[in-house]
C-alpha cells in the first residue's frame, strides 16, 4: 500500500488548461503534493468524437491510476468531464472530481438574462451542457460558441509566445463577434468559460468583450470540492511536484517557467 500522506492529487488536462485549475488548488491547498498530467498526444480534444475522447480518457486515466497512485483524480477539463466523466467514474475506485461548465453561478450573476458560453466545439454539442441549462438557466438565455483557436492561443501563450501576435488576439476578438452576432447577443453580460485553457488568457477575452461584461469559470469551486472530499487527510510531500506529459514536448523549455510558478519543478512523460 503506497502511504497514504503522499499520495498525490492527479490532475489532468488535455493540456495546459488545467493549470487554470490547478492554481486554484494552490491558494486553497499548497500542501498537496501533486501530478499533473497534460495529454499532449492526444491535443485537442475538442476536435475529436466523442467515442475518442471517452475511450482515450478513460483508458489512460485508468493505467495513470494503477501506476501512479493517486488520492483523488481530477478531470481539469469541460470536454473529458461532459464526455467521459461517468464512465470514468464507473471503472475507477479512486475519487473523481469533474469540471463542470459554470452555468449556475452565471445565472446567479447576469443581469440582462444573456449568457455567452465558450468551449471547445465537443462540449458545446454535449446533453451535459443541456442538463445544466435546463435546470439552472431555463429562463435564461444561453448563447454557445465553439473556440479551438482559444485553446491554441493559450498553449502558445504558456511557452512564453511572444506577446506581439495579432492573430492570437483576433481569436479572442473572433469568439466575441460570433457570440455578440448571435439573435440577443449584444446583451451578454457574463461569458462562462467553459474550458480551462480560457481562464489563462482572460485578459485577451475581456478586452475582446469590453467592459460590463464578467467571466465565471470553475476553478475555485473544483478546488473547494477537492478540499472537501481530502479533508483530515495529511500531506506530504516528498520531492518537488511533476507534471507529466504523454509525448515528449518540442516546446518544454519554454513552458517549465509556467509549470514552475505552480510548483511543477519536474518534467517527465508517461
Ligand atoms: N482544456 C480542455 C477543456 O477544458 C480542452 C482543450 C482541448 O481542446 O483539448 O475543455
Amino acid at each position: 500500500m503506497p502511504d497514504r500522506a503522499t499520495q498525490p492529487v492527479l490532475m489532468f488536462d488535455s493540456g495546459v488548461g488545467g493549470l487554470s485549475v490547478l492554481a486554484a488548488l494552490r491558494r486553497l491547498l499548497p500542501q498537496a503534493p501533486v501530478i499533473y498530467v497534460a495529454d499532449n498526444a492526444g491535443l485537442p480534444y475538442g476536435g475529436k468524437t466523442e467515442a475518442e475522447i471517452a475511450a482515450r480518457v478513460s483508458g489512460l486515466l485508468g493505467r495513470m491510476t494503477e501506476r501512479l497512485r493517486p488520492r483523488l483524480v481530477c478531470i481539469a477539463c469541460n470536454t473529458a468531464s461532459t464526455i467521459a466523466l461517468a464512465a470514468v467514474r464507473d471503472v475507477l475506485e479512486v475519487p473523481i472530481v469533474g469540471t463542470v461548465p459554470a452555468i449556475k453561478p452565471a445565472a446567479a450573476m447576469t443581469q440582462t438574462g444573456v449568457i455567452g458560453l465558450l468551449g471547445t466545439a465537443a462540449t458545446i454539442r454535449q446533453g451535459y451542457v443541456d442538463r445544466l441549462e435546463a435546470e439552472f438557466a431555463a429562463d435564461k438565455t444561453l448563447l454557445r460558441h465553439g473556440a479551438p483557436d482559444l485553446v491554441t492561443m493559450a498553449e502558445a501563450r504558456l511557452r512564453g509566445v511572444p506577446v506581439a501576435h495579432p492573430a492570437a488576439s483576433d481569436a479572442a476578438l473572433a469568439a466575441a463577434a460570433a457570440l455578440r452576432a448571435m439573435p440577443g447577443g449584444d446583451a451578454i453580460d457574463t461569458v462562462v468559460l467553459a474550458c480551462t485553457h480560457f481562464p489563462l488568457i482572460i485578459d485577451d477575452l475581456a478586452a475582446a468583450f469590453g467592459p460590463g461584461v464578467r467571466f465565471i469559470d470553475g476553478a475555485d469551486g473544483i478546488a473547494r470540492r477537492i478540499a472537501f472530499l481530502t479533508q483530515g487527510q495529511d500531506f506530504v510531500r516528498t520531492a518537488p511536484d511533476l507534471a507529466l506529459f504523454t509525448r515528449d514536448d518540442p516546446g518544454l523549455d519554454a513552458l517549465k517557467p509556467a509549470l514552475s510558478a505552480l510548483g511543477l519543478d519536474r518534467t517527465g512523460v508517461f
